[in-house]
């Protein structure tokens, strides 16, 4: 009888993809000090990983209540966004994860593009809890993000904290 060995690996799970694009973030900036490099780094390797991420930026906190637009993956994105305005501001705000399954039925969505129809956004702090902007994904897919996406995000998002903190010590 035939045996047929394969050697194609089993797919990854999405919360194992997470685990690999973390590893290979942090190994990339390891010893990079430079912040935008970092930020652009991380955005790059996180936008095509997934085929669902349509966009794929980071906010900065430039002067108190305002978030400017940093790196990004996709389309043209808004540049300027008040902490009192859109998902990203709700986010700067409360210092909490957003996920939003369904931008129409979201009344502060900040539409940059007609096509996103979900969304998350995920605050970026250092370890002593100051908000130094927030990581958005938009996706053209409706309800692209669930709890997977949140748990691996944070972790992307704590990573960016502390290594940003080591930046300035
Ligand atoms: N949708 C965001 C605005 C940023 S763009 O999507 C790139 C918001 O509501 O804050």
């Amino acid at each position: 009888m035939l045996e047929i060995i394969s050697f194609i690996p089993a797919a990854m799970s999405r919360d194992e993809q997470y685990q690999d694009l973390l590893s290979n973030i942090s190994a990339m900036v390891a010893d990079e000090t430079d912040w935008i490099s970092v930020m652009a780094t991380t955005v790059c390797e996180l936008h095509h990983k997934f085929d669902a991420f349509n966009w794929t930026g980071i906010y900065r906190v430039t002067e108190p209540g305002i978030l400017k637009i940093g790196p990004y993956q996709g389309t043209h994105g808004c540049l300027t966004i008040p902490f009192e305005k859109g998902v990203c501001g709700a986010s700067a705000r409360s210092k909490k994860t957003q996920l939003v399954p369904d931008v129409s039925k979201r009344s502060d969505h900040i539409a940059c593009s007609a096509t996103t129809q979900s969304e998350i956004v995920i605050p970026i702090c250092t370890p002593d809890g100051t908000l130094i902007g927030v990581l958005d994904v938009d996706s053209d897919e409706i309800n692209a993000f669930d709890d997977t996406d949140v748990k691996g995000l944070e972790q992307i998002t704590t990573f960016l904290g502390v290594h940003y903190a080591s930046i300035i010590a």
